[in-house]
């Protein structure tokens, strides 16, 4: 079983310094195949979130492991995440709660808000496109009612997802508890240098999502109505490859150990046994300073975002979306 290492978090509590990410994993058989072949291989950290629809699944995983004895739950690192529906004072306690009967847990390791738009809510996870309004949130609110998820017990940490510099910032100067966690897309080609200083500096974790530059993308706006774009392709990139040919890795292992040797935190997601493994095998080997520096260079910036939210439009024209300008 590979031996990760952990990141000391805010609040003391400790994450697992890769996780498996599971958005776009509902296959029922498939998922929970996956998730047996992740928690055998030694991965204890599962990142999940209402949207992704999986919740009831990866409870019923879990609990197994657990009622059998072959894990602890001490020993994992559970993170789910509020939904865009869900980011009003009065609606996080109904998603949290809810998200605990399905994990079938007592508590979560991290709650993260998904996003910092809001949406209205009929009473779905996600509001159905031709009835989805956004709404004004006050997200300082918001994050009053995630500390109160700490105070009850129901979350052992708190975190932010897509937020940008400036909403952090915000949420820092204005909080009791201090987020822990910092939830962004983060991959060789969009590498976030400046707001990933920023959160090391004030003791944030960074976990990056899609730090494969997520091939599948595609298959999700299929799913919206969307027609594909242009992927940064970081899994076939000829830097990326002759550096993996000359450690002996594969390019998806290389792309990890740049983020984890940038004391970043990966979450790949694969459903692949074979895949699952190998993402694991990442703290064996380290780069030197000479393919970090060509690995830098291969960083594009915004052009390279693939995970824009821009599949709800509505979400873009809110005052708190993130990306087109730092709030
Ligand atoms: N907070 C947010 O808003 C947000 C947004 C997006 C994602 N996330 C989280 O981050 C996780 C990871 O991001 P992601 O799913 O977008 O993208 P990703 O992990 O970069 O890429 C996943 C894709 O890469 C394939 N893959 C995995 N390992 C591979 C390898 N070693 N070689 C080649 N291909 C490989 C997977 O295929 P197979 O599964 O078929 O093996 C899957 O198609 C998500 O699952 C989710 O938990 C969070």
């Amino acid at each position: 079983m590979a031996t990760i290492a952990y990141k000391k978090m805010l609040g003391g509590q400790k994450m697992p310094a890769i996780g498996l990410g599971t958005w776009m994993s509902t296959d029922e058989q498939e998922l929970e195949r996956a998730l047996n072949a992740a928690l055998e291989a030694g991965y204890r950290h599962i990142d999940t979130a209402t949207v992704y629809f999986n919740e009831e699944l990866i409870g019923r995983v879990l609990s197994k492991w657990i009622s059998s004895g072959k894990i602890r739950r001490e020993e994992l690192f559970i993170t789910t995440k509020l939904p865009v529906a869900g980011v009003h004072e009065d609606r996080v306690e109904l998603f949290i709660k809810k998200s605990l009967e399905d994990l079938q847990l007592d508590y979560l390791d991290l709650y993260l808000i998904h996003f910092p738009v809001a949406s209205n809510y009929v009473g779905a996870p996600i509001t159905p496109p031709d009835q989805l309004k956004v709404e004004n949130n006050d997200l300082l609110a918001v994050w009053k009612k995630m500390e109160e998820q700490v105070d009850a017990g129901r979350t052992k940490a708190i975190g932010l997802s897509n937020f940008n510099q400036k909403q952090v910032e915000r949420i820092l100067k204005n909080c009791r508890i201090p987020p822990a966690c910092l939830q962004v897309e983060l991959h060789v080609s969009l590498q976030q240098k400046e707001l990933v200083d920023y959160c090391h500096k004030n003791d944030i974790v960074v976990v990056a999502y899609s730090p494969l530059g997520n091939p599948s993308y595609n298959n999700f706006l299929k799913t919206v109505g969307q027609d594909g774009k242009e992927l940064p392709n970081n899994l076939q990139n000829p830097v990326v490859k002759s550096i993996a040919n000359k450690y002996n890795k594969s390019p998806g292992q290389v792309l990890l150990r740049f983020l984890i040797e940038r004391n970043i935190v990966p979450i790949p997601k694969s459903v692949t046994p074979k895949r699952i493994e190998e993402n694991l095998n990442v703290f064996d080997f380290s780069l030197d300073l000479e393919d970090m520096e060509k690995l830098r260079e291969l960083d594009r910036g915004e052009i390279a975002r693939i995970c824009d939210f821009a599949f709800f439009p509505p979400l873009k024209n809110a005052p708190e979306y993130p990306f087109s300008s730092q709030l």
